[in-house]
């Protein structure tokens, strides 16, 4: 991420969770207060970019193509893989959250939490949980200031942690807020591996180690190795990183799933979940027919603390 700077690609996740939530059913994964946090010229312009590059992926359709929301209701169902992405992922670790709360979980921490609108979403689950969103100090100075604007309080179970993982670590962080390294906590990090290097994701992941005792959990995404492998990536996915590499914010790394349980196994992490774009799509995707699919290359991954 660009120093000082906040992720924009936050705020694009926030737009992909809110355009579904707000015009589509069923749903994969309800952010109903997602347009909250998303500024109206934001909006604007994202959607303007959205359906014009219709125009790039499709030009035929795009001259048959009467209005601007039409091009932008099939940009986002059909050719853009990260709106999949991110509703399955987040659906994904928040289905996972509620399983571990269930076995007694009551830290919940959010690593690179960009909009995430969980503590104001889900009331009922603080009653269970201490939420700790994890974030670049640029983007949640963002968000700080959207939630005023929403006119959000801060519940007492919701505590910030600013930290730049380029400069401090994890565990550093973490100790200066009521964060307690003797339960289990569950930690989601969704979004953000492929933009780091392999040292950086296994530093984390050894830190979540380090600091959660025997049934902490940690459920991540990441891209397989085809993903970064010109000739096998998926159009759909080769698009999302041409973006991202626009944005500042180039995809850098992927991992081989079969290898993937020794090496996490290597840091003390037992891999007990690694669903594959055919077992998402079969879990969250079956029968709908609008055009919402499985995300190309696309894992989540869900591991213990041994
Ligand atoms: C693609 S966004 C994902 C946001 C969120 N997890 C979601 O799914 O909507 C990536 C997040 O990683 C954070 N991030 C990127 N580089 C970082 C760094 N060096 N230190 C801390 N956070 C970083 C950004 O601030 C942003 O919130």
């Amino acid at each position: 991420m660009k120093e000082k700077k906040a992720s924009f690609t936050a705020t694009l996740m926030a737009y992909y969770r809110a355009y579904h939530a707000m015009h589509e059913t069923p749903k994969i994964f309800d952010d109903f207060l997602a347009h909250r946090l998303v500024k109206e010229e934001e909006r604007a312009s994202i959607e303007n970019q959205i359906a014009e590059s219709l125009k790039l992926f499709d030009s035929a359709r795009a001259a048959s193509c009467l209005d601007r929301a039409t091009a932008l209701r099939w940009m986002m169902r059909e050719a853009l893989a990260a709106p999949s992405l991110i509703l399955g992922r987040s659906r994904y670790s928040e289905d996972s959250l509620e399983n571990s709360v269930l076995q007694g979980v009551q830290q919940y921490v959010i690593l690179g939490a960009g909009m995430d609108t969980f503590a104001f979403r889900r009331p009922e689950m603080l009653e269970k949980l201490q939420v700790f969103e994890v974030d670049h100090p640029a983007t949640q100075a963002v968000k700080f200031h959207r939630l005023a604007q929403a006119g959000w309080e801060q519940p007492e179970q919701l505590h910030f942690v600013p930290v730049d993982f380029e400069k401090e670590s994890l565990a550093e962080a973490l100790m200066r807020s009521p964060y307690d390294p003797k339960i289990p906590g569950f930690f989601s990090w969704l979004g953000v591996t492929y933009y780091l290097t392999r040292d950086a994701i296994f530093a984390t992941l050894r830190a979540i180690a380090g600091i959660s005792p025997p049934g902490g959990t940690v459920v991540f995404d990441y891209m397989d190795t085809d993903a970064f492998v010109p000739g096998r990536v998926a159009r759909r996915v080769d698009m999302i990183q041409k973006s991202a590499r626009q944005m500042g914010e180039p995809m850098i790394t992927g991992f081989d799933p079969p290898s993937l349980t020794a090496e996490l196994a290597s840091i003390g992490l037992r891999l007990h979940e690694d669903l594959s774009p055919a077992d998402i799509q079969e879990r969250y995707f079956r029968g709908r027919t609008d055009g919402y699919r499985a995300c190309e290359h696309a894992h989540f991954a869900w591991a213990l603390v041994e």
